[in-house]
């Protein structure tokens, strides 16, 4: 299993050592929100650009943003490979996925806890991936949901080829069940960046 580790559960007072810790990682999940689109507000390309020269790690940025096309440049000028956004979002969706292409970036659409998969298939052909949430975006540290496995095997049946990511929830004890569903990366923050050895909880995530 790939993993990505989320920087929301890491120790933001040494952000640097934190990502230092997680070299061994596939990606860094970058979870960006807006105050609007979720009940919380993180950090912003600020933040992503000052941690781009700490790792070789591609960057996976999950905008939680209300109006994410605006911000594309901003995030690609940061560092991002790889930027995913809500299909509940605001914005014209494949003008955004093509505002992400044309930056060189590849781009996901992310599907909320109550969106059907379905939502996903007018735009199946022009993404690089599709993320699943696991929990209701906004808050690291929450119960994953299994049933959203479900649409992980949905979306695997229409497009076989495309990597699907899970977030929320994962750890030692669901992972198991995304692995089975055919889930290609898991994001993992409370999980990693929590446990009593990161590296270790990494590597255990990863044999997976
Ligand atoms: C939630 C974020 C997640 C979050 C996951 O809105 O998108 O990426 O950091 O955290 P854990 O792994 O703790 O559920
Ligand atoms: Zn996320």
């Amino acid at each position: 299993m790939q993993i990505a580790p989320s920087v929301l559960a890491a120790d933001f007072t040494r952000l640097g050592e934190e990502i230092r810790r997680v070299s061994a990682a596939d990606y860094l999940h970058l979870d960006i929100m807006d105050g609007h689109f979720v009940p919380n507000i993180s950090y912003g390309p600020g933040v992503v650009a000052a941690l781009r020269p700490l790792t070789d790690l591609p960057f996976d940025v999950h905008l939680m943003l209300e109006h994410p096309l605006q911000y594309i440049p901003d995030f690609i000028k940061a560092g991002a490979d790889l930027i995913t956004f809500h299909v509940e979002c605001s914005d014209p969706i494949a003008e955004t996925i093509e505002a992400i292409h044309q930056g060189g970036a590849k781009a996901g659409l992310v599907v909320k806890p109550g969106t059907p998969a379905e939502a996903l298939w007018p735009w199946l052909e022009q993404l690089d991936m599709v993320l699943v949430m696991t929990v209701e975006p906004g808050f690291g540290g929450q119960s994953f949901m299994e049933p959203m496995l479900q649409k992980v095997q949905q979306i695997k049946e229409k497009a076989p080829n495309l990597p699907v990511e899970v977030d929320g929830g994962v750890n030692r004890s669901t992972i198991e069940a995304c692995a089975q569903a055919g889930v290609d990366i898991c994001v993992a923050g409370t999980g990693v960046f929590r446990a009593e050895d990161a590296e270790k909880a990494l590597r255990e995530l990863q044999s997976f």
